[in-house]
C-alpha cells in the first residue's frame, strides 16, 4: 500500500503525518492523534457523529480520505477550549443541559461554530436547517437549540 506524508494544522498545532492512501481522516484522527472526540457510528454520512470543521466548514470524516487534508486546517472539539477555559459553545450546551449521553454531542457543537461563523445570530429555523445533518438520540433537539441560541450572544462564533 503507497503511504504518504501530509502536512496540516489540527486543533492550531501543525502535524506531520504518514499515512496510507485508504486512510480515513477519522482513523487518522483518533487512532493516530488520539482526538477520540471523533465518533464513529453510521459510518456513512448521515448521523454526523464524527464531524470535525476543516477549513471552518463541517465535514464527515467517516467518509473523507486523510490523504486530501494536506495543507488542511483542522477543528476538532478537542481544540474548542483554550487557556482552560470553556468555549461558549460548550459552555451553552452545559447551561442548557443540551447532551445526554454526548455521543453526538462533539459533532453537534462543531457544526454550530460554523453556523454561527456564517450567521452570528441565526433564527430558529436557520439553526435547525444547519443542524440537520447532526442527529441525536437523546435530546429531542430543543434544549440544543437553545444552547446554540445562548452561544449566539455570548460570543459562540469566536468575534
Ligand atoms: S459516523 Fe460519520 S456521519 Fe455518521
Ligand atoms: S446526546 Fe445522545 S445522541 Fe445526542
Amino acid at each position: 500500500m503507497a503511504t504518504h506524508q501530509i502536512s496540516c494544522f489540527v486543533n492550531g498545532v501543525k502535524a506531520d503525518i504518514e499515512i496510507e492512501s485508504s486512510h480515513l481522516l477519522i482513523d487518522v484522527l483518533r487512532d493516530k492523534l488520539g482526538l477520540i472526540s471523533v465518533k464513529r457510528s453510521c459510518d456513512m454520512q448521515v448521523c454526523g457523529a464524527c464531524t470535525v470543521l476543516i477549513d471552518g466548514k463541517p465535514v464527515s470524516s467517516c467518509t473523507t480520505l486523510a490523504v486530501e487534508m494536506d495543507g488542511a486546517d483542522i477543528l476538532t472539539a478537542e481544540g474548542l477550549s483554550a487557556g482552560g477555559n470553556l468555549h461558549p459553545i460548550q459552555q451553552a450546551f452545559i447551561d442548557k443541559g443540551a447532551l445526554q449521553c454526548g455521543f453526538c454531542t462533539y459533532g453537534m457543537m462543531l457544526s454550530s461554530l460554523a453556523l454561527l461563523k456564517e450567521s452570528p445570530n441565526p433564527s430558529e429555523q436557520e439553526i435547525q436547517h444547519y443542524l440537520h445533518g447532526n442527529i441525536c438520540r437523546c435530546t429531542g433537539y430543543t434544549s440544543i437549540i437553545k444552547a446554540v441560541q445562548q452561544a449566539a450572544v455570548s460570543g459562540g462564533n469566536g468575534e
